[in-house]
């Protein structure tokens, strides 16, 4: 697994966005290969500190051995990032400069991982991130009831056919491996119709959403973010699908406004303040040059957003921009 490497995506990019500075402090909550990560450490030596997080323990190993220059410098947990504030207060490391999340998967794990998030090989159907939680792919495939299996597919997967494809695999039961899920799929919708993008695309990114709670999860992160940014840090997320980029935007857009009350109100009365200012309006994408040398990075798109002081007038924001990181104590294990 660890001979296959991942490209990561958008790279320069996300140091501009992160605004990477020597001496900077930085999250990396989804680690993969620790390729960012490694780009974040050479842009913000000497002195740049980074807290890598991964649910999967391939991907720390795999990290580790990416960083291996940054050891004294790196605190890498295996950990899901939705326990980013205990995860932070327990190292005591915030305020920081930046967070990235870099959603989805990594090559490693879709390049013959044995737990089957790709159908392009034989494995047993787990998608688990990380091996420890119980609930797994099979489990799903093979115990929820036919609806329950088209809401997941439908909603997860945005899978026009889900109803057709939940009873097939109802009928199919029991389904164990990637391949024969599959061919279900694939049967259910009554073949491939000369299409580029297998037909159990859609299913497969449904099922791994599920097993992993992603996007449950990354709300409930996204959310605990602006507490550990400190004045002036950014805050970068790449998704891969409309589902996740979705909640990203109305995340980052809720975040930056000042009242969230219905525009029919006269008078504010959520006393909701910005938290947040948006970087970049507009989504920041791959250039055709990277798609062609990284066909994964074709469907990323980037948000930023930067940390602002709540009680700040605007213009007092605007000439006191330099990140505030100085009022708490900060400690790397
Ligand atoms: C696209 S890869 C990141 C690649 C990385 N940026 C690099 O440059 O190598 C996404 C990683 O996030 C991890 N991941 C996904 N959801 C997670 C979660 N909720 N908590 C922790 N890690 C997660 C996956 O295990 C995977 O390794």
């Amino acid at each position: 697994m660890l001979s296959v490497a991942h490209k990561p995506v958008l790279l320069k990019e996300v140091v501009t966005a992160l605004a990477v500075q020597p001496g900077g402090r930085y999250i990396d909550c989804t680690l993969g290969g620790g390729g960012h990560a490694r780009a974040i450490m050479e842009h913000s030596s000497p002195g740049g500190q980074l807290l890598g997080i991964d649910a999967d323990p391939e991907a720390i190993r795999a990290a580790t051995l990416n960083l291996s220059h940054f050891t004294y410098s790196t605190l890498l947990v295996n950990d899901n990032f939705v326990n980013l504030d205990d995860i932070c207060h327990r190292y005591n490391f915030y305020p920081v400069h930046g967070i990235l999340l870099d959603l989805g998967l990594s090559s490693l794990q879709l390049a013959n991982d044995p737990r089957g998030f790709s159908f392009q090989y034989e494995a047993d159907l787990d998608m688990r991130f990380n091996p420890n939680q119980e609930t797994t792919a099979a489990g799903i495939v093979n115990t929820y009831s036919e609806s329950e299996l088209a809401n997941i597919i439908r909603s997860y997967g945005e899978e026009d056919n889900s109803y057709r494809i939940a009873r097939r695999i109802v009928q199919a039961r029991p389904i164990h491996t990637t391949l024969q899920l599959a061919a279900v799929v694939e049967d259910a919708v009554g073949g491939r119709k000369g299409s580029r993008i297998h037909p159990a695309t859609k299913t497969f990114q449904a099922l791994r959403i599920a097993v992993n709670d992603e996007l449950d999860h990354l709300e409930e992160t996204l959310r605990k973010t602006t507490d550990l940014l400190g004045i002036g840090g950014r805050l970068v997320v790449i998704s891969y699908h409309s589902l996740e980029d979705r909640i990203v935007k109305q995340f980052m857009q809720r975040e930056s406004q000042d009242c969230l009350c219905p525009p029919r109100m006269p008078v504010c009365r959520c006393g909701h303040k910005a938290s947040m200012r948006l970087i970049n309006k507009k989504i920041i994408t791959p250039s055709e040059e990277e798609i062609e040398q990284n066909p994964r990075s074709r469907s990323a798109r980037m948000r930023v957003a930067e940390r602002i002081d709540r009680n700040a007038k605007p213009y007092e924001y605007r000439r006191n921009r330099k990140p505030d990181f100085k009022h708490r104590g900060f400690s790397l294990n």
